[in-house]
This record gives C-alpha cells, sequence and structure tokens, in this order.
C-alpha cells in the first residue's frame, strides 16, 4: 500500500512500501532541511573497497541521507551499466573516493519520484522521471531510492520503458556536453563520431543527425547498419579500413569516444582550422590517482593546457577534455527526442540487481558488447 501525504518542508512524500523499504518522513531536527526522509532498509549495491566484482556486496540496510531542498527521492526501476561503474569499482577516481568508500556506484536511473525537497518545483511525486548524476557522485542509483538533484532528473518519456530509459541519460549528456556546449555543433556543420558503436558515440550520432549536422563515425561492422539507419552518411569499420583515408574532407567537430593515440591524431588530422576535437579519455582521474589530487590536478591542468597550445598551434584547432556534466536543457532535448523514437541506445541485456556482480563480470570479460541494465522491482 502506498499513501501520499503533503508535509511544509518536504512537499510531497510517498510512505509505505514493502517490508525491506519501508521508511516514512518526520521532522527534521535541522530547520532549514524542514523534513527528513527515514529509511528504515533500503537496498542498495555497495562498494566496500575496489576491486573485481565480487567485492559489490547488495544489501538492505543502505542509509537514505536528508534530502536538501533542491533534491529529489528516486524509486529506482532500472539503472544502466557505464563503463564508470565497472572501472570506479576496479580502483578508477580512488584518489577521490578512496576516503569515501564505501560508496554506491552507478550514474543513470529510471523511476518514479517518492519525495521532493522544498525547493522542488518542476517534479511531483509519483511521476516517472529519468536522469543521470554526476560522474563524482558518491551516492550512486545502484539502489532503490536514489537521490539526484532536480536539474538532474526530468520526466520520462512515456513512449519508452524504464529500462530503455535507463539506458540513455549518462550516455547522451556526455555527447550532448561535447557537441552542444563545447563545439556549439550547427546545423550543416560536418561531425565525425569516432566509436559511434558504443552508447556515447551512438547517442552523438543521434544528437548531430538532430542537430542536421553531416556525420560520419568510424565503429566495428556489426554496428554499421545501426549507425547508417540513425542517419549518419558514412560508417567506416576501424577493424578492417583506414579511417584517414576512408574519410575524405575536413570536419568541424571529432567526438572521440576512444581517445587512444591513434584516434587522437587521426581525428586533429580530419579538422578543419578552427574545428574542436573532444576525448573522453581526458588524463585528470588517472593523474590524481597516480599522483594525489595535490599533485595530480595541477599536472593534468598542465598537460591539457600545454596540448590546447601545441595543437592551436600546429593544426589551428581547439583540443579538450570532455566530461559529462548535468545540464537540464540538455536532458529536456534528451527527453524530447527519446520521446519521438530519435534518440534510442539499444538494451543489450538486463539481470536483477540482485545478479549485479554477475553483469560486472559479463561487461568486464567483454561478454556483452551492448547497454546492460539492472532492473529493481
Ligand atoms: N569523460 C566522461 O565523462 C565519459 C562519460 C562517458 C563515457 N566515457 C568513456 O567513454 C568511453 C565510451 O563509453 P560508452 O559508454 O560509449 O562505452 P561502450 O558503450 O562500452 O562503447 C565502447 C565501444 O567503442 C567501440 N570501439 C572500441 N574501439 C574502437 C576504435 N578503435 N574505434 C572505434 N570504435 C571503437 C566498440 O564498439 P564496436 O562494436 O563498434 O567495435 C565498443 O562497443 C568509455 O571509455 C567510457 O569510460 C567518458
Amino acid at each position: 500500500m502506498r499513501l501520499l501525504l503533503r508535509f511544509n518542508g518536504l512537499r510531497n512524500a510517498a510512505i509505505g512500501g514493502a517490508d525491506s523499504e519501508r521508511w516514512l518522513c518526520s521532522p527534521s531536527s535541522s530547520k532549514k532541511l524542514g523534513f527528513r526522509c527515514i529509511v528504515t532498509s533500503c537496498r542498495a549495491v555497495l562498494l566496500p573497497r575496489f576491486g573485481g566484482p565480487e567485492v559489490l556486496e547488495l544489501r538492505d540496510d543502505a542509509n537514505v541521507p536528508d534530502l536538501k531542498p533542491n533534491e529529489v527521492l528516486v524509486r529506482a526501476r532500472a539503472v544502466s551499466v557505464n563503463p564508470l561503474d565497472t572501472s570506479m569499482r576496479s580502483g578508477y577516481g580512488r584518489s577521490l573516493f578512496e576516503p569515501l568508500l564505501p560508496l554506491i556506484l552507478g550514474r543513470d536511473v529510471s523511476g518514479e519520484v517518492a519525495a521532493i525537497g522544498a525547493s522542488v518545483r518542476s517534479l511531483s511525486v509519483g511521476q516517472e522521471v529519468f536522469g543521470a548524476l554526476h560522474p563524482t557522485a558518491v551516492r550512486g542509483t545502484y539502489t532503490d531510492y536514489a537521490i539526484l538533484s532536480e536539474d538532474e532528473l526530468t520526466a520520462k518519456p512515456v513512449s519508452i520503458s524504464h529500462v530503455e530509459a535507463s539506458a540513455i541519460p549518462f550516455a547522451a549528456l556526455t555527447a550532448w556536453r561535447a557537441l552542444k556546449s563545447t563545439a556549439r555543433i550547427t546545423q550543416g556543420q560536418r561531425v565525425l563520431v569516432v566509436g559511434g558503436g558504443g552508447a556515447v558515440g551512438f547517442a552523438a550520432i543521434q544528437l548531430a543527425v538532430a542537430a542536421e549536422c553531416h556525420v560520419s563515425t568510424t565503429c566495428g561492422s556489426e554496428s554499421i547498419d545501426r549507425a547508417m539507419a540513425a542517419g549518419a552518411e558514412q560508417a567506416v569499420d576501424y577493424t578492417t579500413q583506414d579511417i584517414e583515408s576512408a574519410l575524405k574532407g575536413q570536419f568541424d567537430a571529432v567526438l572521440d569516444t576512444i581517445g587512444v593515440l591513434e584516434t587522437e591524431r587521426t581525428g586533429i588530422n580530419l579538422l578543419r582550422r578552427g574545428g574542436h576535437y573532444m576525448t573522453l579519455q581526458g588524463e585528470a582521474a588517472s593523474l590524481t590517482d597516480r599522483y594525489g589530487l595535490a599533485v595530480g590536478l595541477p599536472i593534468a591542468s598542465a598537460i591539457l593546457l600545454k596540448k590546447q597550445i601545441q595543437y592551436r598551434y600546429s593544426h589551428g584547432i581547439e583540443y579538450w577534455w570532455t566530461y559529462m556534466r548535468a545540464d537540464a536543457e540538455g536532458l529536456a532535448q534528451i527527453r524530447r527526442l527519446s520521446e519521438v523514437g530519435k534518440l534510442k541506445i539499444p538494451v543489450e541485456k538486463t539481470f536483477p540487481i540482485t545478479h549485479v556482480r554477475e553483469a560486472h563480470e559479463a561487461k568486464d570479460k567483454r561478454r556483452i558488447p551492448g547497454k546492460v541494465v539492472l532492473e529493481l522491482d
């Protein structure tokens, strides 16, 4: 049974649920928060230490903190597995995350609003929503009750399921950040997506097509038909063809989701002067992991600046490390495109959240090439 109540501080809240997720809202000791959510037992996949899939622990006593005024409590129905989840589990970002263990993995979520903070205006309790957390969030989405800020969520398109919706936001917002916020692509421009077979690359193809750009991509042979069906004008198989000679002409923007030396060299050579090269493999996290935050961050900034100056001088292009970031306007456009079927990320396989270790192992061992989603019910 679920009961809806209205409070002053926490504007709406649902009370009830199964024994494993019983919770209620009560006045908080903090006047600022107004009300406090007390969750007696909420399932979550905890990461107590870095390692292989076996370190993941599904617990039913994870803490749900008080909602801040701009935050939303989401009853998660589906969460997708991103490469960031498996690499964080293995220790990527340890300079930032190690002191904060145990943490909850997961960035993407699709579910229903269970409660909202005092200043939330755009969402209401019971509404179906989807969205994604920032890459550095410590309390992730592999849990029955995820907490995101209002600008990290939007209404879920009614035309797609929670499983389909959960596959989209983190990847699509990363592509949005590169193409729209950094390169500011416009109608008629030529865009190259290196790695159009992956989730970010495929989202990038669809966003650039929706912006009426001419899109080329590199991907494996199995992804070529899908890239062309999504509107790419040229899809080059990186396993059998020489990319630079196959892709003629000059591009206004190159999004490199692979970001190895060879793709960086090729991408930069294919840009026109003034064009933007954006790699998803920025070195900030790996350098801070190696040297610590205090030394690693300045080294990363210096390396980025050196590359930016070097490429501006040698090729006349703009060089960027791209990182996913919440963007309410981007998420709204992603929702609109998903609603009408112009932005999809195919889901290869789903696992119940109880099989999270199996899902991570399958991704680690590359047994499943496409998107994997964890279901919570
Ligand atoms: N900086 C950030 O904020 C951020 C955000 C999201 C993701 N990322 C990173 O970006 C990368 C992609 O993420 P994703 O979610 O799209 O991963 P994904 O869905 O697992 O896609 C990776 C795909 O890249 C393709 N690929 C591999 N080598 C290639 C090459 N040399 N040329 C062209 N395509 C190649 C493969 O597709 P085929 O089947 O076509 O071979 C593979 O499926 C990951 O490394 C991830 O960690 C960074």
